[in-house]
């Protein structure tokens, strides 16, 4: 992700997140981002930050006229492969009410590992986040 994309990310946030991230936090993130891009169109991206052997993904969408075709099945698949060496656990948090995110992560072998209760505003109260996590092959270029 570069500064120039920066407009259509933020674009695709507001279609996708019920409390999405400001310009800031985008700024903020560039050096742990990437974008999706498809026939020159920027249609998704992630955020991820690694530490030591423990990475996390902060943020991933893939723009509502581009959901459903495996791009973000593609996505994670390539945020995997760009772990640094060392990663050996990902983990992130998603909405107990997400379930298309949730049965994409689990088909992408994460589980569950944890909960926090009422973690996320709704337009109606709060709802839990669920931490999953899995594990990241060693030995990977
Ligand atoms: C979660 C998200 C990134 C998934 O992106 P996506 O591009 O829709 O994901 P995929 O297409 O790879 O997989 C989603 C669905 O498409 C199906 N699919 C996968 N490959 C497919 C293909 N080639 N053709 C048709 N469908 C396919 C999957 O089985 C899955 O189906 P299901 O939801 O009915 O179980 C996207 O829904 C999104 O941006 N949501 C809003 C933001 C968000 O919730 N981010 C996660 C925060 S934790």
């Amino acid at each position: 992700m570069e500064i120039a994309d920066l407009e259509q990310v933020v674009g695709i946030e507001k279609h996708c997140s019920p409390s999405p991230w400001s310009l800031k936090q985008f700024q903020q993130s560039l050096d742990d981002s990437m974008v999706l891009v498809t026939a020159g169109t920027i249609v998704g991206f992630s955020v991820v930050d690694s530490i030591l052997s423990e990475a996390e993904i902060h943020n991933v969408a893939v723009h509502p006229d581009y959901q459903g075709q495996g791009l973000g099945s593609l996505l994670l698949d390539h945020v995997v492969d760009c772990l640094p060496p060392a990663t050996t656990k990902l983990h992130l948090e998603v909405r107990a009410s997400n379930f298309r995110a949730i049965r994409l992560y689990l088909h992408k072998n994460f589980i569950q590992v944890g909960e926090r209760r009422d973690y996320y505003k709704t337009e109606y109260g709060r709802e839990d986040a669920l931490l999953m996590s899995r594990s990241v092959c060693t030995g990977r270029e």
